[in-house]
């Protein structure tokens, strides 16, 4: 058994089907949607479809919906956006240590700007704690940005919790939704949510798009400059194929979510299984309930994850040490050394991330693999 891809954490195959509708848009729909003849209205009528569809899957309002090239982009926008807009009220930001670097990074920026950034910890199932939250807040707090589902160890933050804390606060409250979208239903009519970052790469769309949902009435400044697109918060011409097959994309996910939720957890539960049944020595990183269903990140006492990496890779497995800008890094894991003290904790763990296409057969095949590879490679 080869090429067995358990990095869907990482990015995803694009759907058949939202190929299909990138390439007849590229081929048949070409026009610029801000010209004002037959071509731009053609291209404009199925852009304003694809910002439906998708404002649809959260309950929002098609103008509440910006698009962005992809996940980081929506970040930095939501984060330095309303950061810049609002820093009249107060020059404070609360985050976690274990958000993406597309937060970590931004809010380190604003740091160096003047902004005065929180950062919390998490317990050792990689949950913020809802006290330490309430005591960080201040009288110049502003924003609050906290990930929705972890892309490390899936932990799923309390964030209709969060989102009540903020508002009774008068604070804005920002999440990054970008690996439970498609999975954990995020309602914004029902969960008040200032801003939610989502990606299109990550539910088999195409890479290079994404959305910023924007809360009507919430001041940002673009930091795109240029055109009057997206409203004037984003400027540039719209990549209409990607918005159209991100669209397609999340139609689907949106169709089959119950079945994919319950399919990943299935695969996860086989692969822990044939982990025990292989008498693999491993733990799980990650808490026990509240997690992503598709991420499975997991401690093998004794093995240098850079180089079990190449090994799985030799025997036809892709996995990964963490985020994708971190692989290939020897940069232990932020997100390990939140939730563990010990260094060697997130120097010796792997994440396996499951996609639609994966198989009980592959699970049992990656346990026997592992078991291989350790036995050849652990240093004691
Ligand atoms: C939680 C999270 N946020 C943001 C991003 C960045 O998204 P994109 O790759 O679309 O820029 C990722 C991608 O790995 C992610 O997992």
């Amino acid at each position: 058994m080869k090429n067995i891809y358990a990095d869907h954490a990482a990015t995803t195959p694009v759907h058949p089907e939202a190929a299909k509708v990138m390439m007849d848009v590229m081929q048949d729909n070409f026009g610029n949607p801000s010209s004002i003849h037959t071509f731009g209205r053609k291209a404009r009528q199925q852009l304003d479809r694809a910002r439906e569809q998708l404002a649809h899957t959260i309950d929002a309002s098609p103008d509440e919906i910006v698009f962005t090239s992809g996940g980081t982009e929506a970040d930095n926008l939501a984060i330095i956006g309303y950061a810049e807009a609002n820093k009249e009220r107060g020059n404070h930001i609360i985050t976690t240590k274990i958000e993406h670097h597309a937060v970590l990074h931004t809010c380190e920026k604003l740091e160096r700007l003047g902004f005065k950034i929180t950062y919390l910890p998490v317990n050792k199932e990689g949950f913020v704690q809802f006290e330490e939250l309430k005591e960080a807040i201040t009288d110049d707090t502003i924003l609050i940005t906290i990930m929705h589902g972890n892309n490390e160890v899936g932990t799923v933050q309390p964030i209709s919790q969060i989102a009540d804390l903020a508002t009774e606060n008068n604070i804005a409250f920002h999440t990054d939704a970008v690996q439970t979208y498609g999975l954990v239903p995020l309602n914004v009519e029902k969960i008040p949510v200032t801003m939610v970052s989502v990606s299109s790469h990550k539910i088999n769309g195409p890479k290079g798009a994404g959305f910023l949902y924007v809360k009507k009435g919430t001041k940002l400044t673009p930091f795109l400059t240029g055109g009057e697109q997206e409203k004037k918060r984003r400027a540039g011409t719209e990549n209409l194929a990607a918005a159209a097959g991100f669209a397609k994309a999340a139609e689907i996910a949106f169709e089959e979510r119950e079945s994919r939720f319950n399919f990943y957890k299935s695969l996860s539960g086989h692969f822990l299984e044939a982990l025990q049944s292989e008498e693999v020595p491993f733990e799980v990183n990650g808490p026990a309930a509240g997690k992503l269903p598709h991420i499975t990140n997991i401690f093998l006492p004794n093995i240098q994850v850079e180089s079990f990496l190449v090994h799985l890779d030799l025997s036809g497995i892709a996995a990964s040490s963490g985020s994708a800008c971190t692989a290939g890094s020897v940069e232990p894991s932020h997100v390990l050394s939140a939730m563990f003290a010990d260094p060697k904790r997130a120097a010796s763990s792997v994440r396996f991330s499951f996609g639609k296409d994966n198989t009980v057969d592959q699970m049992k095949y990656m346990a026997a693999e592992i078991r291989k590879i350790m036995a050849r490679i652990t240093t004691v």
